[in-house]
């Protein structure tokens, strides 16, 4: 039997128009300021990153980075640990890190701290969604795709289970397939 499809939140063509809109913002405010370093944040982030990127009109280089969240149990702790890091030195460099989602900002907490820890002449973040009402820890986010409610999203990089993650929509998961 064939699985029946999310539900759609979010279409192709308006995510495809705020990453337009997001890659002239980031495009604008870098304008001069020399390569900047794109990091993804693994898996999630991989299609956001490599739409954004491509519209970018300034140098940028990319990386990719992934962490990884302890649990006890089916419940997150909030602790974040570092499971990939970046290939390249960020010292003196203006970094993004881009995300698919903020969920309760552990994440993205941890890593700003520790890409802070390396001397980088700034480092701000850009995610396509982000889940305003489950924050637990405040992050600044400079660059946003949507706010979206506490439901459970997939597609454009995000998954359940590893399913759905190519769908070219942000879906939403029923509860019968949760
Ligand atoms: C998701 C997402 C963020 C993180 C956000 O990753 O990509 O990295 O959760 O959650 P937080 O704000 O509560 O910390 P996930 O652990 O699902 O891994 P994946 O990207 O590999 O699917």
């Amino acid at each position: 039997m064939t699985k029946p499809q999310p539900d759609v939140l979010i279409s192709a063509e308006d995510i495809s128009a705020r990453v337009d809109a997001l890659a002239k913002k980031i495009s604008s405010d870098y304008a001069g300021e020399g390569e900047i370093v794109l990091i993804g944040v693994l898996k999630g982030a991989f299609i956001f990153l490599a739409d954004l990127s491509r519209r970018l009109t300034i140098p940028r280089h990319i990386e990719f980075i992934a962490v990884s969240s302890y649990e006890h149990g089916s419940v997150r702790s909030g602790a974040v640990r570092l499971v990939l890091d970046v290939r390249a030195s960020i010292e003196g460099k203006h970094v993004i890190v881009v995300e698919d989602i903020v969920d309760t900002g552990h994440t993205l907490h941890y890593l700003i701290d520790m890409l802070k820890s390396r001397n980088p002449a700034s480092v701000r973040t850009c995610t396509l969604l982000h889940k305003e009402h489950r924050t637990e820890v405040d992050v600044e986010i400079d660059y946003l795709g949507f706010t979206i409610g506490d439901e459970w999203v997939v597609g454009y990089g995000l998954d359940f289970a590893e399913q759905d993650r190519t769908l070219p929509y942000i879906g939403i998961v029923k509860p019968d397939d949760a």
